[in-house]
């Protein structure tokens, strides 16, 4: 309501003909003059060809990347973490030029202002109180914090509540208004607590960097291991990632970030040098902490506990930000082996070993639909009917158009491969030998393996070949690789699988496993017909899309011509799906 005030405007107004705005902004980002604005690369989306324009005649700034862009307020307020009012303090300082909020709005604020005292003053009183309490100050360093981490997170101590009434009573602050803060606790003799009495505790800072609240932590085996602050009129958990304030600048830097579920999580990965992390405290998070963390990683990492808690938390995330999506943005999943939480895996581990599990994180997109999957019975005759069902469940969470169609899409085609692959291992020859190792998407990796090995099939089905786009990015980039490689040299190619053996090592491993196990001993007709097989059934989904497509022109077609050639088309892809189909279940 403020920001259509015409005082703001005025303000602006006298901040634009005072300010250039290239010179403000050329605090933050590195600009160079290009025509008659600045250009330089975006603080707000991660790129490597500067998009983000300013505009010192229109006093605007603009970003033609992620499509942010406004005025300086919208600017320092994005930047900075600053709340709108906070943003005017901010350029008034700079500028030098005055403003003054309205009365009304300083009297609603008032009661917030008094709560940011005290709670900074309890913060500061905690702080100390760690100090001089050995027992704290042991346990929290038996957790393996450094100093350095104590004082950046000012995790502190806090004592009998009397002790701090009457520090907080020393500050000026009255008993009355102490008693209806959440650090004291009544309890049923009407006698009064504190909340974090014998904890060790933690403030937790909201976006403006306020401190709006605290979590404590049980120093001895007391049941409840944590209590935070209860929700009030500044705390409000869904609206705070704890940890940002101290990493904010990490995070910028690595324009990467992970999510984590605890305090003990956030800082241990402090101490190990990983510092683009925030917490969501536990295991919800909201759409306020998603944009939050949006604003600085396309693709932030959940990481959450390695148990069983934490797996189905990660679950219940993948479908709550389905409704979010947006072209270019979304999450990974990582996954900590053992049972552990990140504070337990970087204890035992180092830094390289913590980064290295972002190889292994699965995309929303996988997780999706290994979620669908897992929660099949596979030898139900309706299995198939129910992944449907549970295909459309997601896809019509999913708001954004685009997103939506390329979702249906991905899962659909997982769907055909998932198919496919269960009646392939049921039919099988070479069931009886021990596949235990796990290889993803083994029908790619043969497909390739057989593209080198057998170059005549190359020629033989290059129509059909040129018909499959692969899934994983890796294994596509490889397989247009080869191809290339074939067309550039009419049918000689130089591709062995020897070619991975350093380049890929993981590959050349699993390749030579496949080769192992399905490959070896099949006589020459039996080897094509595999092949056959593996082509079919990586171009299944592409029949399929390509079958719904023209089933969508039939239906919205008004010209009978035009409709019966679409009809033969239809009817053709249609005998090719369903031969393929049928072979399979041979
Ligand atoms: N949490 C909470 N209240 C609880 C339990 C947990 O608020 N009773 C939140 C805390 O923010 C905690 C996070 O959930 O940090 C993760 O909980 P958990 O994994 O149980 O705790 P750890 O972080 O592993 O705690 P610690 O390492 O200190 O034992
Ligand atoms: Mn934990």
């Amino acid at each position: 309501m403020i920001k259509n005030d015409n005082s703001i405007n005025e303000f602006l107004n006298q901040v634009n003909n005072k300010v250039r705005l290239s010179d403000f902004i050329g605090q933050f980002v590195d600009l160079t003059e290009k025509g008659n604005s600045f250009v330089g690369k975006c603080p707000f989306h991660n790129e490597n060809t500067p998009s983000f324009n300013v505009s010192n005649d229109k006093s605007l700034f603009h970003c033609f990347g992620c499509k942010v862009g406004g005025n300086i307020l919208n600017f320092i307020s994005k930047y900075k973490n600053l709340q709108f009012k906070e943003a005017v303090r901010y350029i008034s300082n700079y500028s030098g030029i005055p403003f003054i909020f309205d009365e009304k709005r300083i009297k609603t604020n008032a009661e917030e202002k008094l709560l940011f005292e005290l709670l900074n003053h309890t913060n500061h009183f905690f702080n100390q109180q760690l100090k001089q309490n050995s027992f704290a100050y042991k346990y929290i360093k038996s957790r393996g914090v450094s100093d350095e981490a104590i004082s950046t997170f000012e995790i502190g101590f806090s004592p009998d509540h009397n002790l701090l009434v009457n520090y907080l009573e020393s500050k000026g602050f009255n008993l009355d208004h102490i008693k209806k803060t959440d650090l004291l606790i009544k309890n049923k003799q009407n006698d009064f607590f504190g909340r974090f009495s014998n904890r060790v505790t933690f403030p937790i800072y909201n976006f403006s960097n306020n401190i709006v609240g605290f979590g404590g932590r049980s120093i001895k085996n007391s049941k409840i291991k944590y209590i935070n602050s209860q929700e009030n009129i500044v705390f409000k958990k869904s609206q705070i990632l704890y940890g940002l304030k101290q990493n904010l600048a990490h995070i910028r830097e690595e324009k990467e970030v992970y999510l984590v579920e605890g305090y003990m999580d956030l800082i241990k990965l402090y101490c190990s040098d990983i510092k683009n992390v925030v917490s969501s405290l536990g295991t919800t998070l909201s759409e306020v902490q998603l944009q939050r963390m949006w604003n600085y990683s396309d693709i932030p990492y959940v990481c959450f506990d390695g148990d069983s808690a934490g797996i189905n938390a990660t679950k219940i995330i993948s479908e709550k930000v389905l409704k979010f999506l947006v072209p270019g943005k979304s999450l990974k999943f990582i996954q900590i082996p053992d049972n552990n939480d990140p504070d337990s895996f970087i204890q035992e581990n180092k830094k390289d070993d913590f980064l290295n599990l972002k190889i292994t994180s699965k995309d929303l997109s996988t997780l999706v639909w290994d979620n669908i999957q897992d929660s099949i019975e596979i030898n139900t005759p309706e299995f198939l009917a129910i992944i449907d069902e549970k295909i459309n469940d997601m896809i019509s969470k999913i708001k954004h158009p685009k997103v939506s169609k390329e979702y249906l899409r991905f899962l659909r085609s997982k769907k055909d491969n998932f198919i496919w692959e269960k009646n392939r291992i049921k039919t099988s020859k070479s069931n009886k030998t021990n596949v235990e190792v796990f290889i993803e998407n083994i029908n790619e990796k043969i497909f390739l393996l057989m593209i080198i090995s057998e170059k005549d099939y190359v020629s033989e089905f290059q129509e059909e070949i040129f018909q499959v786009k692969l899934l994983d990015n890796t294994l596509e980039e490889l397989k247009n690789k080869i191809l290339k490689n074939l067309s550039d040299q009419q049918l000689i190619y130089s591709w062995s699988v020897n070619d991975f053996k350093d380049t890929n090592p993981k590959l050349f491993n699993e390749i030579n496993e496949l080769e192992r196990v399905h490959i070896k001993g099949l006589k020459e007709g039996e080897k094509k017909l595999f092949f056959k097989q593996i082509l079919n059934n990586l171009r299944l989904p592409f029949l399929v899309d390509e079958r719904k497509i023209i089933q969508k022109e039939i239906i919205e077609s008004s010209d009978n011509v035009i409709s019966e050639n679409l009809l033969k088309r239809y009817n053709k892809l249609s005998n090719e799906i369903k031969n393929i189909r049928n072979k399979d279940l041979e």
